[in-house]
């Protein structure tokens, strides 16, 4: 049976968007995930959703356990995980508010757990193909709903994720630019990376919030602009949550 889970990201650290919504703690062989799981349904069906960085906001991305949430949300019996991300855009088309399906990642983290193998079976080593990491349904699902709702999206996109919890310098950022990516972020990567091991389908919606700091005619990003853009536009995140979860067999 179909079980949804939805990792919220910055900006949607504990939305209300559930039925019969109750709390269950819960942990893992890899520790505790960021948050209690808050299970419920919407539109019918059973939803898991966990908060990325804590319903505070407290986990900065390099310490999120991305492990024990992929894990927790696994022992939960998901079987597709949906997720949201703030990102800063690498592409002048990209505006701010605009919505990405994200097709490719780059890894460019450097200080996390990003494999749940830390010791292979004798002969059993598992090496985890990764040429198209995010579920290609589910990132249909995802344009339709965008499509449905009128809301302006780019139907693929390459992520590069950072360590942080800095922002890029500009040669970084001009860099990132210079070899493909077209959004910014700092957590999609090892997320992404550890669904696919764990043999979950994951999609991922990156909402622009920000110019990083390549383009020389704005000011550089900062912590506040983030915030401030993502609240001010949460409610397409969260209306294509539902309508893409009304889709979904
Ligand atoms: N998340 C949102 N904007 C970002 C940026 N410019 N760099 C890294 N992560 C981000």
């Amino acid at each position: 049976m179909t079980k949804i889970g939805i990792i919220g990201g910055s900006g949607l650290d504990n939305p209300d968007l559930m039925q019969d919504a109750h709390d269950v703690e819960v942990e893992t062989s890899y520790g505790s995930p960021s948050a209690p799981l808050k299970m419920g349904t919407i539109a019918g069906k059973n939803v898991v959703l966990l908060a990325r960085h804590g319903r505070e906001h407290t986990i900065p991305p390099t310490f999120v356990n991305y492990r024990a949430n992929i894990q927790a949300l696994k022992d939960a019996g998901c079987t597709l995980i949906l997720a949201t991300t703030a990102c800063g855009s690498l592409r002048a088309e990209i505006d701010r508010g605009h919505l990405v399906i994200l097709d490719q990642f780059i890894d460019f983290t450097r200080r996390r757990p990003v494999s749940f193998y830390e010791e292979f079976e004798p002969h059993g080593a598992v090496h985890t193909g990764m040429a198209d990491p995010f579920d290609k349904t589910l990132r249909g699902v995802f344009n339709q709903a965008c499509d449905s709702l009128d809301l302006t999206h780019h139907k693929a996109g390459t992520v590069i994720t950072i360590e942080g919890s800095r922002f890029s310098t500009r040669a970084e950022s001009n860099m990132f630019r210079m070899w493909g990516a077209d959004v910014i972020n700092m957590s999609v990567a090892p997320e992404c990376i550890l669904a696919n091991e764990a043999g979950i389908p994951y999609a991922a919606v990156a909402m622009s919030t920000d110019y990083d700091c390549w383009k020389t005619d704005e000011a550089p990003v900062t912590w506040e602009e983030i915030l401030e853009v993502f609240q001010g536009n949460v409610e397409k995140v969260t209306s294509l949550l539902v309508e893409a979860i009304k889709n979904i067999d």
